[in-house]
């Protein structure tokens, strides 16, 4: 089979590439651990805390069990008689990410922001494999079943962007419209980084969170501090000054990511070819729904010129670029998303 012996063979140099870029993580972070923060800290972890009550009261959150046993724990805004517009959040983060999105569109939309699998409240189950791509579209589908409707708006960023994206392509019947921002199309992208190798190099962390145990390591270390360099660091964090995360958001994030840190990272780790999933196949060479993707242009990981290349894959593709928005394009520039989409759904 050498479709298979192709998969290992790709899958040895993610580790290999993993590896090398650990070892330079490894030495620049001892570096960074001996000269400049000190020991002290170092392996200091806040005891697991309550979801910080900002979180909690002003939504409605329940948990729902789609057929496949999985438990979901869903927050919800608008009527439950509007159509469904279904939130998938990336890393590291939670439902909470699409607070600004709940708000806006429940008047016309059931918003439904959930944590997907392995993050805060909802079911983690054991195993890299099963936080491959096809786990995640097939939980998307079974959530839009169990809360009761034929089809659904999808909303999706990174990790929930890449997952996004497959939804139409495994389960079209359920998906009215597919937003996606800032993440790419798997073979949009990889044509991407034929043109413009240097994108490899901006997503050397992928590489490196392939090996067991460093990734935790790093993240968890100074009680997770890179999470506040992740949303206020210069160069990746949020540039809008106005939309800064508070303390208590921050705490949000930390709060899911303490609960559980290997789930969320084994996204990254079942992205290795290694992993077969489902086995899922697209139902069409294109994505046949119309599909939207914003892309905040200032994002250091994701390159915005990958998005030309993933209107081929897509029958009725519109490109939304918001100027000086970083990766975390939806807390950046809400308004100017907010009627990108509106434009989007009502066109
Ligand atoms: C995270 O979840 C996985 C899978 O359920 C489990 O094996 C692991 O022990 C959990 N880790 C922590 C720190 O709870
Ligand atoms: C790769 O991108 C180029 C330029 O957009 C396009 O012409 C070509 O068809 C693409 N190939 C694949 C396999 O996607
Ligand atoms: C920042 O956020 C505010 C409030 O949402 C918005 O009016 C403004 O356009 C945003 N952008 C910048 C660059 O300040
Ligand atoms: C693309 O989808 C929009 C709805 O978002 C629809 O109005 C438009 O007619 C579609 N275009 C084509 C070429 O199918």
């Amino acid at each position: 089979m050498p479709s298979l012996l192709m998969r290992w063979l790709v899958g040895t140099v993610y580790f290999i590439v993993g590896a090398f870029w650990s070892v330079i993580v490894v030495i620049s972070f001892a570096w960074y651990v001996i000269f400049k923060k000190g020991v002290k800290g170092l392996l200091k972890k806040s005891p697991e805390t309550a979801a910080p009550k900002l979180a909690l009261d002003k939504y409605e959150h329940d948990f729902v069990r789609v057929k496949s046993g999985m438990k979901f724990h869903c927050v919800h805004s608008g009527s439950r008689s509007n159509p469904l517009m279904l939130c998938l959040h990336g890393f590291p983060e939670c439902w909470y990410s699409y607070h600004y999105i709940m708000d806006h569109f429940s008047e016309n939309y059931h918003v439904v922001s959930f944590d997907m699998r392995g993050y805060g409240e909802s079911d983690s189950p054991k195993g890299v494999g099963q936080y491959h791509l096809d786990y995640l579209a097939t939980d998307a589908r079974d959530l839009i079943v169990a809360l009761g409707y034929e089809k659904a708006v999808i909303i999706s960023h990174d990790w929930g962007g890449a997952a996004g994206w497959k939804v139409p392509d495994y389960y079209p019947e359920v998906v009215d419209k597919l937003i996606v921002m800032n993440a790419p199309h798997a073979k949009g992208f990889q044509n991407f980084t034929k043109d413009y190798p240097s994108q490899l190099l901006k997503s050397w962390y992928m590489f490196m969170y392939q090996l067991p145990y460093l990734a935790e390591f790093l993240i968890s270390a100074y009680d997770y501090k890179v999470i506040q360099s992740f949303f206020r660091g210069r160069s990746f964090g949020i540039r809008n000054v106005s939309k800064q995360l508070s303390d208590s958001e921050l705490e949000m994030y930390k709060h899911t990511i303490r609960k559980n840190l290997t789930c969320p990272v084994n996204y990254y780790r079942a992205a290795n070819p290694i992993y077969s999933g489902l086995n899922l196949k697209p139902k069409s060479a294109k994505i046949t729904v119309p599909v939207l993707v914003i892309w905040g242009k200032k994002d250091t990981a994701l390159d915005y010129r990958c998005v030309p290349y993933f209107e081929k894959h897509c029958t009725n593709f519109t490109a939304v670029y918001i100027e000086g928005a970083s990766h975390w394009v939806a807390i950046d520039e809400p308004e100017k998303v907010h009627e990108a989409i509106e434009q989007f759904l009502k066109s």
